[in-house]
């Protein structure tokens, strides 16, 4: 696998565990503060350390193997301020997002539907800027040989 299906497939994981804690606050009944679904905190705490941990692992190998090219050209050293960027947003509200679940008592899940609504787009509009405009730029500044260097030495760790 090369250095970006490896991230592709980091970005799948991360959209995935996003699903996954919103199903966690899935709505069976009533209506935002009507809203009296009571959520299993451990599953939606467990899954969302789940979700950080697996979002700092992609951080560092795109800043080890992603970040480190683009730095190699003027050019592209403004691409790697609005990756970092976009890596601390989505940080900001992974935790914004903790906090909120850990300060309730699992009912009136409302507003933490919000908050996550927010980390979504946030991690969507994140991945969406890599894919289209970071990637292809990858793949046109390496050749293959050099990403499946690059994606074996990655994937490795
Ligand atoms: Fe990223
Ligand atoms: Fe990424």
């Amino acid at each position: 696998m090369d250095l970006i299906d490896g991230m592709m497939a980091n970005h799948g994981t991360l959209r995935g565990s996003l699903i996954f804690l919103g199903a966690l606050l899935d709505r069976p009944c009533g209506c935002g503060w009507d809203d009296l679904r009571v959520i299993d905190q451990d599953s939606l705490a467990r899954e969302l350390n789940g979700f950080m941990d697996a979002f700092k692992r992609h951080e560092a190998l795109e800043a080890e193997y992603v970040e480190s090219v683009l730095k190699t050209r003027q050019a592209d050293r403004e691409l790697t301020e609005t990756v970092s960027t976009g890596h601390r947003a989505v940080e900001d509200l992974a935790r914004i997002f903790g906090a909120v679940a850990s300060s309730g008592d699992g009912e009136h899940v409302h507003r933490l539907r919000t908050v996550l609504e927010r980390l979504t787009d946030e991690v969507e509009t994140h991945l969406a800027f890599e894919e289209r405009v970071v990637f292809p730029l990858l793949r046109a500044r390496l050749s293959h040989a050099e990403l499946l260097e690059l994606g074996r030495r990655a994937l490795s760790h």
